[in-house]
C-alpha cells in the first residue's frame, strides 16, 4: 500500500522537484502540500507550491500556507540561491490553475493527521514543531518525519550549520525532541545527488514541456551553486528525502544521537551527530549516510516522466 504523505517544503527548484516525485511515484499517497518561509517568503513559496502541482497537472493534492517566519528569530530568505521568485528559470504569466486552500496549514495538517502518515519537510520545521506543540493529538499520528536539513559535515550558509536548520533552529530543535520518529537527510547525501550533464541529458530524452521546465530550473540553480559554492554541478537535496520514504534502500542511514545548536554564539543551527558514541548519549534520531544515485535518479526521472 503506498505511505501517506504530507510535503511540507520552501519551493525552491530542489523543493519543485521533491513535490514532482512526491506526486507520481506510485509508493506514496501525497495528502498535502504544506509551505514554510524558507527560500523565500511564505507567499512566494505557496505561489510557487500551487505552480508546480498546476505544471504537474495535479488537482487533487491541497496546498496550505504555513508560518510566515521561524518561531524566534528574524527571516533569512535564500534568493542568493533561488532567485527573486524563489524558483527562477522559465518565465510564467498568470495564477497557477491549483488554488491555496481556505485552511491555513496549521489546520489542513491536522485534519490530514487525523489518520497516521509521514512527513516529509523539505524547509524550516517550524510548521512541524508548532503543530507538535499546538495540535498534540494530530502530532501523534505522524508516523515518521523525514526531514531534508542539516549535516553531519559542514554547513552550507554558515560554516557548520545547513541552511533549513539555520532559518529556524529553535523548532529543529524542538522537534528532534519531541520523541516522533526522525530521519534527517543532510548535506553530507544530498551533496551526492548531483544534476550531472547525463542527468540533463535523460531529462532531455523525455521530452515533456514538464521535462523542459524542469531543465530550465536546474540550469538556473546550477548557475547559483557554480557562482556561490563553486560546485561543478548542483546538488538536489530536496528529493532525497522523499525517495527515502520511497525507497529506505535508496538512503541509507544510521542510528545516532542528534541535538540541534540553538545557543552557540557563533555555531546556531549546526546538526551536532554523534556518529563515534562520544557522548554517550542514546541514539534518536536515523541518519543518512548514503545514497544510491543510480536508483535516486531512475526514480526521479520516471515520476517526472509520468507526471
Ligand atoms: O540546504 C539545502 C536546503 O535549503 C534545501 O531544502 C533547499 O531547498 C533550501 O531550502
Ligand atoms: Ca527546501
Amino acid at each position: 500500500m503506498a505511505t501517506p504523505l504530507i510535503l511540507d517544503c520552501d519551493p525552491g527548484h530542489d523543493d519543485a522537484l521533491a513535490i514532482l516525485l512526491a506526486v507520481a511515484d506510485p509508493a506514496v499517497s501525497l495528502r498535502a502540500v504544506t509551505t514554510v518561509a524558507g527560500n523565500q517568503t511564505v507567499d512566494k513559496c505557496t505561489l510557487n507550491a500551487r505552480r508546480v502541482l498546476s505544471l504537474a497537472g495535479v488537482t487533487s493534492v491541497p496546498v496550505a500556507r504555513g508560518a510566515d517566519r521561524p518561531l524566534v528569530r528574524p527571516l533569512r530568505i535564500a534568493d542568493d540561491v533561488h532567485g527573486g521568485t524563489g524558483l527562477d528559470g522559465p518565465t510564467f504569466t498568470g495564477s497557477p490553475s491549483v488554488p491555496e486552500s481556505e485552511l491555513p496549514a496549521q489546520e489542513l495538517l491536522a485534519d490530514v493527521l487525523r489518520t497516521p502518515a509521514t512527513v516529509v519537510a523539505t524547509g524550516a520545521l517550524t510548521n512541524i514543531a508548532r503543530l507538535i506543540t499546538e495540535s498534540p493529538e494530530a502530532a501523534a499520528n505522524i508516523t515518521e518525519i523525514v526531514w531534508m536539513g542539516g549535516s553531519t559535515d559542514r554547513g552550507n550558509i554558515a560554516p557548520l550549520a545547513e541552511a533549513n536548520a539555520y532559518v529556524d533552529p529553535e523548532a529543529a530543535d524542538l522537534v528532534v525532541r519531541s520523541g516522533i520518529p526522525f530521519t534527517m537527510c543532510g548535506l553530507n547525501v544530498t551533496h551526492r545527488a548531483l544534476v550531472t550533464p547525463d542527468v540533463l541529458e535523460r531529462l532531455a530524452r523525455i521530452g515533456t514541456p514538464l521535462a523542459g521546465i524542469c531543465a530550465e530550473w536546474m540550469t538556473f540553480f546550477a548557475s547559483t551553486y557554480t557562482r556561490l559554492f563553486g560546485f561543478e554541478f548542483p546538488p538536489l537535496h530536496d528529493p532525497v528525502a522523499v525517495a527515502r520514504v520511497i525507497d529506505p534502500a535508496i538512503v541509507a542511514c544510521v542510528d545516532a544521537n542528534l541535538v540541534i545548536e540553538t545557543a552557540g554564539q557563533w555555531t546556531a543551527g549546526a546538526t551536532v551527530v554523534d556518529l563515534d558514541g562520544y557522548t554517550g548519549r542514546s541514539p534518536n534520531a536515523r541518519i543518512a549516510v548514503a545514497l544510491d544515485r543510480e536508483a535516486f535518479w531512475n526514480r526521479l526521472l520516471t515520476a517526472i516522466s509520468v507526471c
